[in-house]
C-alpha cells in the first residue's frame, strides 16, 4: 500500500489511523482515507484507511461508503437517504471538494479517495456535521409565502409563466450546505453571516410575484453581517451540486436594496 502522507502542519499528522486491507482476491482495489471522530470517546480525530474492491461495488462514492459500513467497519458514520442527489443528506468533502457522495462517481477520482466532513462545521460523528445553525439560518429568512391581502375568490394566487420561472431554479435547492461550507466568509462569521444557502432561499421569496413581504424581507437582510459579508468569492456557486447560483442571487439582493435607496 502506498504510504499516506499528510501535510506537515496537519492536525492529524501524529495520530495513527486504523488500516483495513483489501480482502483476499480483490481485483480492483481503491484506497479510501476517511476522517474519523467521535467527540464522546475523548480521542482525537484520526484518518482511517480502507482498501475497497471496487470491482464488487456500485459506481459512486456513497456505494463504497455503504460497502465499508456493511462489510468492514459498521462504526463508520455518515448521513444518506435518497441515493440520487435529491435529499442533500450525503454532502461531504470528497477529494477537496464539497459534493454529494451519491452522485460523485468513483471513476472521477484518479487516485485514492480522501473523505472529510463538510468544512468548518462542528462534527457530530465522523462524516456527520452539526447543521443546527445552518437550519436556524434557513428558518430565519422565513422561507414561506407571506401575504397581506386575502386570496382571490377562487382561492388560488396565480402566477405568470415568466414569474414562475424566476423562482424555478432557486426552488431546486436541496439544502445540502455544500455552498455555505465552502464560503470563507461563512467559515469565519457563521454566527452572523447567513451564508449563501439561506440567502438563496431569501432571494427565492423576494422574487416571488405572489409574496407581499418583499420590503420587510429586504429590511431584514440590509445588515453588514447578514448579507454584506458576501465578498463575491464565488466558491458557493462552484460547489453547488445542483448547478444553482447563490452568488448571483446574493448580488441580485444587493442590487434590489441599492435600487430602493435611490
Ligand atoms: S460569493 Fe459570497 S456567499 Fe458565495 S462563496 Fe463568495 S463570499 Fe461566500
Ligand atoms: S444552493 Fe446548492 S449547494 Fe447550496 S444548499 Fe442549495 S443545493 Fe446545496
Ligand atoms: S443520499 Fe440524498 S443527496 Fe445523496
Amino acid at each position: 500500500m502506498a504510504e499516506f502522507s499528510l501535510p506537515a502542519n496537519s492536525r492529524y499528522k501524529d495520530i495513527p489511523g486504523k488500516v483495513h486491507p483489501a480482502p483476499a482476491g480483490a481485483t480492483k482495489v481503491k484506497t479510501f482515507r476517511i476522517y474519523r471522530f467521535d467527540p464522546e470517546s475523548g480521542e482525537k480525530p484520526r484518518i482511517d484507511t480502507y482498501e475497497v474492491d471496487t470491482g464488487k461495488c456500485g459506481p459512486m462514492v456513497l456505494d463504497a461508503l455503504l460497502k465499508i459500513k456493511n462489510e468492514v467497519d459498521s462504526s463508520l458514520t455518515f448521513r444518506r437517504s435518497c441515493r440520487e442527489g435529491i435529499c442533500g443528506s450525503c454532502a461531504m468533502n470528497i477529494d477537496g471538494t464539497n459534493t454529494l457522495a451519491c452522485i460523485k462517481g468513483l471513476d472521477t477520482i484518479p487516485g485514492e479517495v480522501r473523505i472529510f466532513p463538510l468544512p468548518h462545521m462542528p462534527v457530530v460523528k465522523d462524516l456527520v456535521p452539526d447543521l443546527t445553525n445552518f437550519y436556524a439560518q434557513y428558518a430565519a429568512v422565513k422561507p414561506w409565502l407571506q401575504t397581506r391581502t386575502p386570496p382571490p375568490p377562487d382561492g388560488e394566487r396565480l402566477q405568470s409563466k415568466e414569474d414562475q420561472e424566476k423562482v424555478d431554479k432557486p426552488s431546486a435547492c436541496i439544502l445540502c450546505a455544500c455552498c455555505s461550507t465552502s464560503c470563507p466568509s461563512y467559515w469565519w462569521n457563521s454566527d452572523r453571516y447567513l451564508g449563501p444557502a439561506a440567502l438563496l432561499a431569501a432571494y427565492r421569496w423576494i422574487v416571488d410575484s405572489r409574496d407581499e413581504a418583499t420590503g420587510e424581507r429586504l429590511d431584514e437582510l440590509e445588515d453588514p453581517f447578514r448579507l454584506y459579508r458576501c465578498h463575491t468569492i464565488m466558491n458557493c456557486t462552484e460547489a453547488c451540486p445542483k448547478d444553482l447560483n447563490p452568488a448571483r442571487a446574493i448580488g441580485e439582493i444587493k442590487r434590489l436594496i441599492a435600487e430602493r435607496q435611490v
